[in-house]
This record gives structure tokens, sequence and C-alpha cells, in this order.
């Protein structure tokens, strides 16, 4: 068989003509800044906040410039110092030890499983280290959350979800950020609501929400906000809170309002993809499929699989056969990261010790987009690529 794939996969959908509209209407305005509004007015910013808390279920929402802006948020709202210690993911993407070293905070790195979520047991053993974990729920798959949340409680340690892969996902029927004190959301054009840049943080915290929201940059216009704390709550942060500025647009959020109105639909079209891919790669010698739980209700925008315990060449000879047959598989085991880094020994400023089990499943990691510019039969033909080149190098021993 030598078909090959033509589709580009960093090309997403673009932008709803109701949208595209209601950015026309906000730069026909010429009130960009979320708090240049006409009298009586409730800027985009502060609607989208409203409606996505809404959606969420949280009582208070921010939106910011990014989901890295919300990850550094979290983490100051929630009192983090330079030098505090702040357990993350061994595997994540580099925003979120960065945005714990850009609040000059250390990350403790805890391992990953083969069903690419954090590990429990070694999050049990490091908890003491710290009082914070920025959980991220790296490419969209989530921990067994019933567990985590009775680990972190017995630990007594403040979870802060990193939900850029997960927005819409379900353990157990709760939405992902909200079973932590914080969730942080991105919406860059990678995710599952495209502004180009943006982040959305939501927690049901009032001193959090408000120190956020002075965080942000608001000037003491937070009376604008139509999720925020009442005034009484900013009066207990409002001088001891420093401005950071990373406030969104109202640009941004006109953009995001209509992709919010659709995003349940948005996200099973993704599913549909993810398990045409799925099942066009079960039972592949040598391929291991990551196996999601019942618990869970996933939102994958992507898709892994494992090459377990492959020698590295016979890996590197995947990725480059799939790619002359147009398939773009992005290996988080290579020696020097690509386009992006998402492995704890890639972030050097940060002290990691070796992890070998988490090591072992680092090295066999595969991940390839599904932009919804994808036809379900351009995601099976992905499949038959990738399971017929799997086959080949497995066969040749
Ligand atoms: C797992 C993860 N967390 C956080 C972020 C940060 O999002 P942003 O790019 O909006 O800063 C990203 C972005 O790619 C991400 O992949």
């Amino acid at each position: 068989m030598s078909e090959t794939f033509k589709g580009n996969f960093t090309q997403q959908e673009p932008i709803p003509e109701t949208a595209i509209e209601a950015a026309v209407a906000v730069m026909r305005s010429g009130r960009l800044h979320r708090y240049n509004t006409a009298p009586g007015e409730e800027s985009q910013v502060a609607l989208l906040e409203r409606e996505f808390a809404d959606w969420s279920g949280a009582k208070y929402c921010l939106a910011v410039a990014s989901g890295g802006y919300a990850l550094a948020t979290a983490l100051r709202a929630v009192g983090v110092k330079p030098g505090d210690r702040v357990l993350t993911n061994a595997f994540t993407l580099a925003p979120v030890p960065g945005a714990i070293a850009s609040v000059g905070a250390v990350p403790i790195f805890v391992g990953v499983t083969e069903s690419l979520v954090i590990d429990l047991e070694d999050l049990a053993a490091k908890a003491g280290q710290s009082d914070v974990l920025m959980l991220s729920h790296m490419r969209g798959h989530l921990a067994d959350m019933d567990a985590l949340m009775a680990l972190a409680e017995a630990h007594g340690l403040t979870v802060i979800e990193d939900c850029a892969h997960t927005m819409g996902a379900r353990w157990n029927g709760v939405l992902s950020g909200r079973s932590g004190h914080i969730g942080c959301y991105s919406t860059q054009t990678y995710k599952h609501m495209n502004s180009g840049e943006g982040g959305l943080l939501i927690t049901d915290d009032e001193d959090i929400a408000a120190r956020a929201v002075m965080l942000s940059g608001s000037y003491m216009l937070y009376g604008r906000h139509l999720a925020a704390p009442g005034p009484e709550v900013f009066e207990r942060v409002k001088y001891d809170t420093p401005n950071v500025s990373g406030r969104m647009d109202n640009l941004r959020a006109a953009i995001l309002r209509p992709q919010l109105a659709d995003l349940d639909a948005r996200c099973a079209r993704w599913n549909e993809r993810y398990r045409v891919v799925e099942d066009g790669l079960r039972d592949t010698p040598g391929l291991t499929i990551v196996e999601r739980p019942e618990a869970e209700d996933y939102v994958m925008s992507s898709f892994q699989f494992l090459l377990l315990d492959w020698d590295g060449a016979k890996i590197t000879e995947v990725v480059s056969r799939c790619a002359g047959k147009g398939v773009e598989l992005k290996w988080f085991g290579a020696a020097e990261p690509v386009g992006f880094t998402s492995r704890y020994d890639s972030w050097r400023y940060a002290p990691s010790a070796p992890m070998p089990a988490s090591d072992r499943v680092l090295r066999g990691i595969l991940d390839l987009r599904l932009p919804l510019t994808f036809s379900l039969d351009d995601c099976a033909q992905i499949a038959r690529i990738i399971r017929a080149e799997v086959s080949a190098v497995h066969q040749s021993g």
C-alpha cells in the first residue's frame, strides 16, 4: 500500500462568520480595551467571563492574555512566593513549568504513567514537599480525579488545574477545572476555542478571584466585571495585590463568545475523529493504545499512542516513514525537543532527579494533532498509514 496523506496538521477551521461579525463590530466601535465601555455597556470580555462561568458552573471567571498567564496568575493568587516549591507533571508542555519559574518558584516534577497521567503514587511520595499542585491534564488525559483530590486533601495541597487540553472534558461527570481550587484554560489557536492567544481562569474562591482580577490589571475598575466577587472582597485585597497586566481585549472575547456557544458540538466532532484513529490503530503489533477509563469523558483534539520499549532508532524510522507519507508524528522521546518541549529533563532551569519509569513512558510517546479540518476519511487514512509504517518497522525486527 502506498497512499499519502495530503492534509495540513496545523490547519484549524476558520473563525465562524458570527464571530467575525462580532469582531468587526468591536473594531468599528474603537473600544477594544475591556474597561473602555460606553455608558451602560457590558464589555465583550465581561460578557465572555459571565458566559464561561455559566458554562463551567464556576462562581467566578477572569479572561486573560494567555493560558500561561492564567497559570502564573493562579500561582500568585494562591500566594506562591519566590523560592516556594510547586508540584507539577513531568509530562506537560513548557508553559507549565514556565509559569512556575515566572513567579520565582521551583517545579517538583511528578512522574507519568502508561495512561499518560500523573503518577498518584509518586505524587503521594512527593506531596510533603509543597503546598501547591499545578496539575496538567496533558494532551487531554485525565487522572483519577476522585483519588487525586482525596490525596490532595489529605496532604493539604491547593490544586490548580491546567485544562489547556481538557476544555469540556469530565471525570465522573465533574468538568475538568472544577475539582481543583482553580481551573486554567487556553484559547490559543490549537486549543478547543481559538482567539489566537488568550486564557481563562475559573474558581469558586472569592479571595482568589479578587486577587486574580487585581493581578490582571483592573485599574480599580473591577466593578465592571460580571463574574467577579463583590466590592467588599476587593476592599480586602486591592492595596496588597500588584498589577501584572495581562488582560484579555474585547476583540478576542468577541471571537470567543460564539465559539463557546458551539463548544459542545465541536468537542463531539473532535471525539469522532479521535475514535476513528483509535479504531484504525487498535491491535497494531508493537503499538500500545492509551485505553480510556469509563469515568472519563474526554475531548481529544490530538491523539497519542505508545511504542513502548522500542529502540530509539526504530521510532525515528517510524516518524520519518510516516512523514514521507504526509503524517506528522511528534515523538516526545527525541534527544532534542522539536517544535515544543514537553519533558521534565528539557527544562534545565529546573533541577530534577531522573525518573526511570517515567523516562520509559516518555521515550515511547507519539503524538499527532487532529484538527477539525480533517474529515473522518482523512482520520481513517492517517490511521492506515501509521499502522502500515509501524507494522513494517516492527516486522523488520
Ligand atoms: C498543556 C499546556 N498548558 C498550558 C499552555 C499554555 O497556553 P498558552 O499557549 O495559551 O499560554 C499550553 C499551550 O500550548 C499547553 O499545551
